[in-house]
């Protein structure tokens, strides 16, 4: 078998990334709510963060999401017989492995798209899999996938992967011409394979994000720390609290972080003076929840018709269904 080639498209480049992103800030932090990106989120700091949180008692859903792809990652092979495998949001692409193993056994499988916007990720990810599949090709993109869809590789028959409810980090509108967006870029038969968290009872919801023992708290909080960082900043972290607000309209997890006094800050790099009204909040990340109907409306719209709606039980024989995985099909 011939030895795996990894190949790295760089559609973020670093200088673009300086330039943008303050102007990003300056718009987040001026902004009527304040309101940043979840990308923020994630440094390094936040990324050990959040990977604590999936192993919480409170947070179901990545226990439910491995549970539904471990029990039909080979059916999913099978049904989509797919040659090309992108994912949308790789990261370290811990949780594509029991996809990954399906494909492999299937034989089918010739190239894998690792897509994200941390590079460093994405260059240790590549390895690691070209080491665990050798012969497979791994092409990963370095970009942002609310801008850079239309530029994934066109090879062979493809699944495109979003998993872990990243879909739920979207507002309304960027969820619309995100599946919109996708739906242009696949070609008619091609694959998309979802995961998304379901609607449920509220407080189970409100527990994932806000657990006892303040990890979800900490992972919110650590936003104030990327900033100072990043932009030579001086928010002071402990006058702000961290409040899951429950939007029942919308039906997601709204995450803000709220200030108790009136407060006032600066980040020397963006020469920016902040100012934050007793009470202020600033708005960090959405997670939606998903009911059938609403998903299958908004897949119909972006032109997907579901082939399999598979789903997670939730904690009692009682209680609606935890996590779903889509398999939808570009017609
Ligand atoms: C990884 C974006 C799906 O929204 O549930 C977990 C992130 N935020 N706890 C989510 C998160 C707070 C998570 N996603």
């Amino acid at each position: 078998m011939s030895p795996s080639s990894i190949t790295i498209d760089r559609h973020i480049s670093p200088d673009e990334t300086g330039d943008a992103v303050k102007l990003e800030i300056v718009r987040a932090m001026t902004a009527m709510p304040k309101m940043l990106s979840p990308k923020w989120l994630y440094d390094d700091r936040g990324s050990e963060l959040f990977d604590q949180i999936t192993r919480l008692v409170e947070y179901y859903p990545t226990e439910a999401e491995r549970s539904i792809l471990n029990e039909h990652a080979a059916e999913i092979a099978a049904i989509t017989n797919a040659t090309t495998v992108i994912e949308l949001g790789s990261g370290t692409s811990d949780k594509t492995r029991t996809l990954l193993d399906a494909f492999w056994k299937n034989e089918q499988l010739e190239l894998f798209v690792p897509f994200d916007v941390s590079d460093q990720t994405l260059v240790d990810a590549a390895e690691m899999l070209a080491e665990r599949y050798p012969g497979l090709d791994v092409h990963a993109v370095v970009g942002d996938f609310n801008r850079h869809l239309p530029q994934i590789p066109k090879e062979g028959h493809r699944l495109v992967a979003f998993l872990g409810s990243t879909i739920g980090n979207f507002h309304v509108e960027e969820r619309r011409a995100f599946l919109g967006a996708l739906g242009d870029t696949l070609e008619e038969g091609e694959w998309l394979l979802l995961g998304l968290d379901l609607m449920k009872e509220v407080p189970r919801i409100i527990d994932a994000y806000h657990d006892a023992s303040g990890v979800s708290e900490a992972f919110a909080l650590n936003v104030i720390n990327v900033l100072n960082r990043e932009f030579d900043g001086n928010l002071p972290i402990d006058q702000f609290c961290h409040v899951p607000y429950w939007d029942p309209v919308e039906e997601r997890v709204d995450s803000r972080l709220r200030v108790t006094m009136p407060m006032f800050g600066r980040f020397e790099a963006l020469d920016l003076d902040v100012a934050f009204n007793e009470g202020e909040e600033l708005r960090i990340e959405v997670s939606s929840k998903f009911r059938d109907e609403k998903i299958e409306t908004e897949l119909a719209d972006a032109g997907f018709a579901i082939e399999q709606f598979w789903k997670a039980d939730g904690p009692t024989e009682d209680s609606p269904p935890d996590f779903g995985v889509i398999l939808a099909r570009r017609v």
